[in-house]
């Protein structure tokens, strides 16, 4: 394929990655999740790559990436609440080890949704004990893996608030919001400490969490109650986080009501910013919806929707990346990508958001890093098996892995634009 000559823009030592989770693509006998969606009884060990990670970590070599995000499943390194797996750890020691092999800079995740099944009947969020067993397994991590420098504590912690305590689709499957406000908390008390214990081992790491952002929009620009809706929820979805690692207090405030403040030990504890970009969503007010909101994908500038009925707006990318530069930090974009069927549609999507990327970087935003998700084909949470993030095809009944023209697309832009 023939590479492009301009000027290059992103840096030397920018990160092209992949993104994974763990769960996603191995499954776990003992996690909570296992239990909670039946789409996996057939298909507990969903892509194999628990067995297969050997041949499935030399895609990444094949794609040309110099980075790869992926998550630890912590119920499989900790089945029981007093039971450590050493092979488990030894596992993931070896896939951390390949990729150093590989020259492939590893950023692991320590929570990506999924949890031991003892601790979700046990200890969930809203209960303090939560605290000291998410960080003793954080220790017993920390303290023993090698060749680690880039971690994330928790991935889309809002996302975890609002499908386990608000929404009550994902476990615990809650809805309470005092429970939500506790669990919010401890999950972020979690990451303070969490941040400190990472950092007395490797003091050179870089730590973060991995924050969902999304760009809102009123239903109907001229409806004033839209437009309230669509103030708060970009408040609270995208700057309430921010604010928080900047003053060590959560403000949470929704229209005609009085705002809740949280303290959490989190101011400055965070080294860059991981940011998971997908789509932007309207909002429109309906009093006959959950808390008065009704939310909806457009598809407003012809850029489609994709199988998950998301609207494609890469310009959103670079709206969320400007937020995020008020905190004056390396920013990665730790994930983005496209449920789609259709190879073509993917490479247009992943070409327009490394074309924002590009612009960001040309007017002088910190971004550090792009991680497209994902690999392989692989679980999608409450959605199945049939939802095709993956830039290799998996075919679900034999289980081979099949490069899509995304795979070479995405080799070609890392060959092209970087400097590496
Ligand atoms: C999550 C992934 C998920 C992806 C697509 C992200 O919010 O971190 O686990 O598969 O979105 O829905």
């Amino acid at each position: 394929m023939k590479v492009q000559n301009k000027k290059k823009i992103f840096p030397s030592d920018f990160q092209w990655g992949v993104a994974t989770s763990a769960f996603q693509l191995e499954g776990s006998p003992h996690a909570d999740w296992t239990n909670w969606d039946s789409c996996l009884n057939n298909k507990p060990l969903i892509t194999g790559h628990y067995n297969l990670f050997r041949e499935d970590l030399k895609l990444l070599k094949d794609l040309g990436v110099n980075a790869y995000r992926f998550s630890l499943e912590w119920s499989r390194i900790q089945p029981r609440e007093y039971t450590w797996d050493e092979e488990a750890i030894a596992h993931y020691q070896e896939v951390i080890d390949i990729l150093r092999s590989y020259s492939i800079e590893p950023m692991v995740t320590l929570h990506h949704f999924t949890h031991p099944r003892w601790f979700m009947e046990r200890h969930p969020w809203h209960r303090t004990a939560s605290i000291e067993k998410f960080l003793r397994f954080t220790e017993r991590i920390v303290s023993t893996l090698k060749g680690v420098r880039y971690w994330i504590t928790f991935n889309e912690p809002y996302v975890i608030l609002l499908g386990g305590y608000l929404e009550g689709v994902t476990p615990p499957g809650l809805r309470d919001v005092p429970r939500s406000l506790v669990a919010l908390k401890n999950i972020f008390t979690c990451h303070g400490k969490a941040y400190d214990i990472i950092h007395r081992y490797i003091p050179d790491a870089q730590v973060s969490v991995a924050h969902n952002m999304s760009v809102f929009a009123p239903w109907k620009r001229w409806n004033p109650l839209d437009r309230l809706l669509k103030k708060t929820a970009n408040y609270f979805y995208n700057h309430s986080i921010i604010n928080a690692f900047q003053t060590g207090v959560f403000i949470v405030k929704f229209p005609f009501s009085r705002a809740v403040e949280i303290e959490v030990p989190i101011k400055d504890k965070i080294d860059f910013f991981g940011i998971n970009y997908y789509t932007r969503i309207h909002l429109r007010f309906n009093p006959f919806k959950k808390m008065g909101v009704e939310l909806r994908h457009m598809d407003i500038d012809g850029n489609g929707l994709t199988n998950l009925g998301w609207e494609i707006h890469p310009r959103g990318l670079e709206k969320v990346l400007r937020y995020a530069s008020r905190l004056n930090l390396p920013l990665f974009i730790t994930e983005n990508g496209i449920a789609s069927h259709d190879t073509e549609e993917k490479v247009k999507y992943m070409k327009k958001h490394v074309d924002i990327v590009e612009r960001c970087l040309r007017d002088g935003l910190n971004v550090r890093g792009y991680f497209y998700w994902t690999l392989i084909d692989n679980y999608e949470w409450l959605q199945g098996l049939d939802v095709r993030f993956g830039l290799y095809r998996v075919d679900f009944e034999t289980l081979t892995r099949t490069p899509t023209f995304a795979a070479t697309y995405y080799a070609y832009i890392i060959q092209s634009r970087s400097n590496m």
